[in-house]
């Protein structure tokens, strides 16, 4: 995701772009840039690599940008390093054109290599700055014809912002899967990539559709749809504060991440599935590839390390390679069996954290090939692996992670089915079976999210408890223990995630009349087993919460025993996690919320542990 901001009016352009990126920073902010056009009708161009801040120190806050007609972007990266060359807007050979840009053109190579025969020549790597050199090239004295030539050939997912120094006042702004927000005010309009960086000049606004393009002056905005016929303007009324328009309306970053699992898990697999194939981008390893290792370690910290406990059994499962799953922070100290025969998971979300850094280099040094799955572009860890898979979750601002999780669980499952495929695990209608299964992933945590209301009910049964015991076996195990995590992190209640069949073999003695446990009994071959263990606990008095498979046969037995019963998508076993870690997720955010804890910022937490 990228912020994208467009100003035009009697006032000056910068202190109003600078602002509005600020605002939108936590869309994006590993590199920032501006163009504004002067009085004399010159494009003045500003970019940094890194925050925005770095901007306002570039312009002099904007005074060295004097003009009353620009855009901004901010960016998260997605292709290309988070430089300075890279950063937005992308401005045109001789000037005339400058583009923000949020989203991908997916033809922008034979586009640019016609560009390039002309004798265009490019300061950056991205697809944007194909899109302003298409601007000039087609250019004949009419900026509308110019744009609407341009997108009629271009393909992907754009919200653009467009500047021509020939035309000032006047900026163009299209929508086509990013969103754009026109703002209409007096003596002057904008638009940005979402609200927050527009409730402060205006709150009538226009959400813009796919496809549509507007025409924004500072007395007038003309939209318009695909084909180029005029659209009548659906005026919105924003009623939200600034504060909560930057969290898209939720209380919390945490709450709005949840929310975005959906989508981010799809942003994780979709792109990687095509034809029928699982393609990870450019990691390709052959059977003889595989076969050169025996065994394949996951390392992380934190949530991540649960994931790569839930991906472990995805792997074993799939591929017959035995997995060893092992905390950074020890693995780093543990002399371990590492060398040129083991294939190296590093799994993180910020890509920062030291514990998984000093891990890698440990194993690195010893021979192991390095494969990261990490969030945060060109971070660290990235920089380091020999290969690289991008979770693409966008943004995670609330330090217990949520979307960083469910993400890097789909990215492992594609690993697992991809692997098995290569290593002729899977024959071709398994392997289109279980790609089908990964293609319903999306929906079913968007069904998960359903269990919010009865989840913020149930909160009231957790938020005076002193312990919270979390029980799972096999794959439910791992997400007990992320379960539990979930739950400690962001309400300060004792949280223990404990295999279900171990408890009998010393903690069952800590279960007293009206302890909560929380049984999680996603996996469809242990149902029976399960319900001994929930049988077990309530007989010394606990109140348990069962997270079951909706509609699968022995859901039945355990919701006539468990006090509650939270129903999920019946899934594959290596697959449920992902979905059955929803309601998980909103337990601990309401049970916090009940307690007035800070959920996003939770007390001697940080969202990446950059220190030993
Ligand atoms: C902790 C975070 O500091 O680090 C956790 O609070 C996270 O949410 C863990 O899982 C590992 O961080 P990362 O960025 O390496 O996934």
């Amino acid at each position: 995701m990228c912020g994208i901001i467009g100003f035009t009016g009697l006032k000056q352009a910068s202190p109003i772009i600078l602002e509005g990126l600020s605002r939108m920073e936590y869309r994006g902010y590993d590199s920032a840039g501006m163009a504004v056009i002067s009085p004399q009708n010159r494009m003045q161009l500003a970019k940094v690599s890194g925050k925005v801040a770095g901007l306002y120190e570039k312009t002099d806050n904007g005074a060295a940008f004097p003009g009353v007609c620009g855009i901004g972007h901010t960016r998260w990266a997605t292709h290309g390093a988070p430089t300075e060359a890279n950063a937005h807007p992308h401005v045109s050979m001789h000037g005339q054109f400058a583009v923000a840009h949020n989203g991908i053109i997916e033809n922008f190579v034979p586009l640019k290599e016609e560009l390039l025969a002309k004798g265009y020549t490019f300061q950056s790597q991205t697809d944007t700055e194909v899109v302003a050199q298409m601007l000039e090239d087609c250019y004949e004295g009419d900026f509308q014809k110019a744009v609407e030539t341009v997108l009629s050939r271009i393909e992907g997912s754009y919200g653009f912002a467009i500047l021509c120094a020939d035309d000032p006042g006047t900026i163009f702004a299209v929508k086509k899967n990013s969103p754009i927000i026109l703002g209409l005010g007096e003596g002057f309009n904008l638009f940005a990539s979402d609200v927050t960086a527009l409730v402060e000049h205006t709150r009538e606004v226009v959400y813009m559709e796919d496809g549509q393009y507007a025409k924004v002056t500072p007395d007038s905005v003309e939209l318009f749809a695909e084909d180029g016929s005029p659209l009548p303007l659906k005026v919105s009324h924003v009623s939200l504060s600034v504060a909560a328009a930057e969290k898209g309306g939720y209380e919390h970053f945490m709450m709005k991440e949840m929310m975005e699992q959906p989508e981010a898990v799809g942003r994780a697999l979709s792109p990687r599935i095509k034809g029928g194939e699982i393609v990870l981008d450019d990691f390709r390893l052959t059977k003889e590839d595989f076969n050169k290792f025996t065994k394949i370690v996951i390392t992380a910290c934190g949530s991540a390390y649960y994931a790569g406990l839930a991906g472990k059994y995805a792997i074993e499962k799939f591929c017959r390679i035995p997995v060893d799953v092992q905390l950074a922070s020890e693995l780093r100290y543990a002399d371990p069996f590492i060398d040129e025969h083991c294939l190296l998971i590093v799994l993180s979300q910020s890509g920062e954290t030291l514990d998984t850094i000093a891990a890698l280099k440990e194993c690195k040094a010893r021979g192991a090939t390095v494969l990261a799955i990490v969030n945060v572009v060109e971070s660290a860890i990235t920089k380091l692996a020999d290969s690289v898979l991008y979770t693409w979750a966008g943004p995670e601002v609330a330090v217990a992670t949520t979307k960083g999780y469910t993400t890097q669980l789909a990215v492992l499952y594609l690993f697992a089915v991809y692997a098995a495929r290569v290593l002729g695990r899977l024959d071709a209608e398994q392997y289109a079976s279980v790609i089908r299964e990964l293609q319903a992933l999306p929906e079913a945590v968007r069904n998960a999210l359903k269990t919010d209301c009865d989840m913020s009910n149930l909160a009231q049964y957790f938020k005076d408890a002193q312990h919270v015991f979390y029980l799972g076996r096999n794959t439910d195990s791992a997400l007990a223990m992320e379960g539990a995590l979930k739950f400690k992190e962001i309400s300060y209640i004792h949280a223990e995630a404990y295999a279900s069949g171990e408890l009998k073999h010393g903690t069952i003695a800590l279960i007293e009349e009206g302890t909560p446990v929380v049984a999680v009994c996603t996996n469809p071959a242990l149902l029976e087993k399960s319900l001994s263990n929930i049988i077990e606990v309530k007989a010394r008095g606990a109140v348990v919460t069962a997270v079951v498979p909706e509609g699968l046969p022995g859901s039945e037995a355990i919701e006539g025993y468990a006090d509650h019963c939270i129903k999920v998508p019946a899934l594959r076993d290596v697959f449920a996690s992902i979905a059955a870690v929803v309601p998980l997720q909103l337990l601990a955010y309401h049970t916090a919320k009940l307690r007035g804890c800070s959920i996003d910022k939770p007390k001697n937490l940080a969202k990446s542990v950059t220190v030993e």
